[in-house]
């Protein structure tokens, strides 16, 4: 059975029938979608996929977050199967559906936000955070948004605005859209030296206060924005401290306070949803944007909040043609049933003790690695030259991805300088498929680091 079979490569990579296609891929599609990895996958199950060349592989990336649940959960292709042989289209604004408002309902009960909610949907994680911003804007009648050093929040205009890394996401293709002001987010490793955590923490409020006098007024600001743990960023997590910070300055200013959710949510973190540890520390959010693992695969993305946030749009300012498509979110529910049910949030909070032990032994090992760091499931080694200077160390992380690759295991980079490896397996991969991962990592890391 795939999805509890173990990595093995039996041809060179990439193989001949996987070399075709991806020749293939060179000619019909443009070099802008990029993908660096050997192999065409034929079929996947679990944290597993086999290619077209027969070689087994196991995926730490999960189509960036997406695969929580894993590959083609047998559950949730039978009840997409299901809804296909309903109806796969009927757009929400001409027909009602059961299944957009049931999801609706579900997610309005799990989302970690005080009071009562409402919840839309629409297709992807930036068109989440756009209709974010549109509905903050139009509850507050305030323009200004603030984003931190190191976020990302997709590739549309506004989007690509408000994301932070140049390259490759952004250079060459403002003008950027306006009212949108970026401010220091709490990169607790890189901190200003001679600096404990406290004074750190509130260094960085600091900072934000500082902002409204020098960059935008508090008064103009309708949210800010950012991410429970800064995914492309790197996996940076800010401190619980700073989070109730900040949650203090909007209540001050009036300012709404949204949570990226899309790369966190669906239990990666050890919760259903990574703004509950804001929320059991007082500093709930207002909005959460969610997307990636809500219907395993399909696409589909949510924004929820306060009813009355998102009652502040009229009739016809929110939405769009496919938005909380019927199979994905048919989809979805059967992905949050199994969630529950099968307690995946536990799983991602065993997972990560099971990695954290044996990074701490790498820590130990490896003079190359500055940091690890993780919640739950959703973890994180940054590489650096020395751990004096913290110079990045891209190049051998670049050579560690190549060479798990090699061994049949797919993993990937994050940060800005691009010198962290990430780690998101699906939560469904199994004890023995971790060590095994594990063990292939660790040969890469002999290989490339000191
Ligand atoms: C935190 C966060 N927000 C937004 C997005 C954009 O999502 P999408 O690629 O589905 O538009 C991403 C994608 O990686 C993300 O990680």
């Amino acid at each position: 059975m795939l999805g509890k079979s173990l990595p093995k490569i039996i041809t060179a990579l990439p193989g001949p029938k996987s070399k075709e296609v991806i020749d293939r891929r060179k000619t019909a599609i443009p070099g802008g979608v990029g993908c660096p990895s050997p192999c065409v996958i034929k079929r996947g199950e679990g944290a597993m996929f086999e290619d077209l060349d027969g070689n087994i592989f196991m995926d730490w990336v999960g189509g960036i977050g997406v695969l929580n649940i894993g590959y083609s959960h047998p559950e949730v292709v039978e009840a997409a199967k299901a809804q296909c042989e309903k109806y796969f289209h009927t757009s929400i604004n001409v027909v009602h559906y059961p299944e957009y408002i049931e999801l609706a309902e579900q997610l309005n009960e799990l989302m970690p936000i005080e009071g009562q909610k409402k919840t839309m949907f629409i297709n992807s994680g930036a068109e989440a955070v756009e209709n974010a911003v549109k509905i903050a804007r139009k509850y507050t009648k305030k323009t200004d948004i603030i984003v931190f050093t190191g976020a990302f929040h997709g590739r549309t205009l506004l989007t690509m605005s408000m994301t932070a890394k140049q390259k490759p996401y952004k250079f060459g293709m403002g003008p950027f859209a306006p009212g949108i002001h970026r401010c220091e987010f709490p990169y607790m490793y890189r901190r200003p030296e001679g600096m404990n955590e406290a004074e750190a923490i509130k260094y960085y409020l600091q900072k934000l206060e500082d902002f409204f006098l020098e960059y935008t007024p508090a008064e103009d600001v309708a949210a800010i924005i950012f991410e429970p743990v800064q995914g492309e960023g790197g996996f940076i997590i800010p401190p619980i401290e700073y989070v109730k910070g900040v949650r203090e300055i909007c209540n001050k200013y009036g300012i709404l306070l949204i949570a990226d959710e899309v790369q966190t949510g669906y239990c990666r973190t050890g919760k259903m949803f990574a703004s509950e540890y804001w929320k059991e520390a007082g500093a709930a959010p207002d909005i959460i944007t969610s997307a990636k693992s809500i219907a395993g695969g399909l696409p589909i993305s949510s924004v929820t909040a306060r009813a009355e946030i998102m009652d502040a749009p009229g009739v016809g300012e929110i939405g769009g043609t496919y938005c909380g498509n019927p199979v994905a979110a048919a989809a979805a529910l059967k992905v949050i049933e199994i969630m529950k049910r099968d307690k995946l949030a536990d799983r991602a909070n065993a997972i990560g003790e099971r990695c954290m032990a044996r990074f701490h032994q790498w820590k130990e090992k490896y003079e190359m690695i500055g940091e690890i760091r993780g919640l739950g499931a959703m973890m994180a080694i940054e590489f650096v030259k020395d751990r004096a200077s913290k110079t990045p160390a891209k190049e051998a992380l670049g050579n560690i991805i190549a060479e798990t690759a090699k061994n049949g295991l797919i993993t990937m980079s994050s940060g800005v300088k691009g010198t962290s490896i990430r780690f998101l397996m699906p939560l469904v991969i199994t004890d023995e498929q971790i060590d095994v991962g594990l063990d292939i990592l660790e040969k890469a890391l002999d290989k490339h680091i000191k």
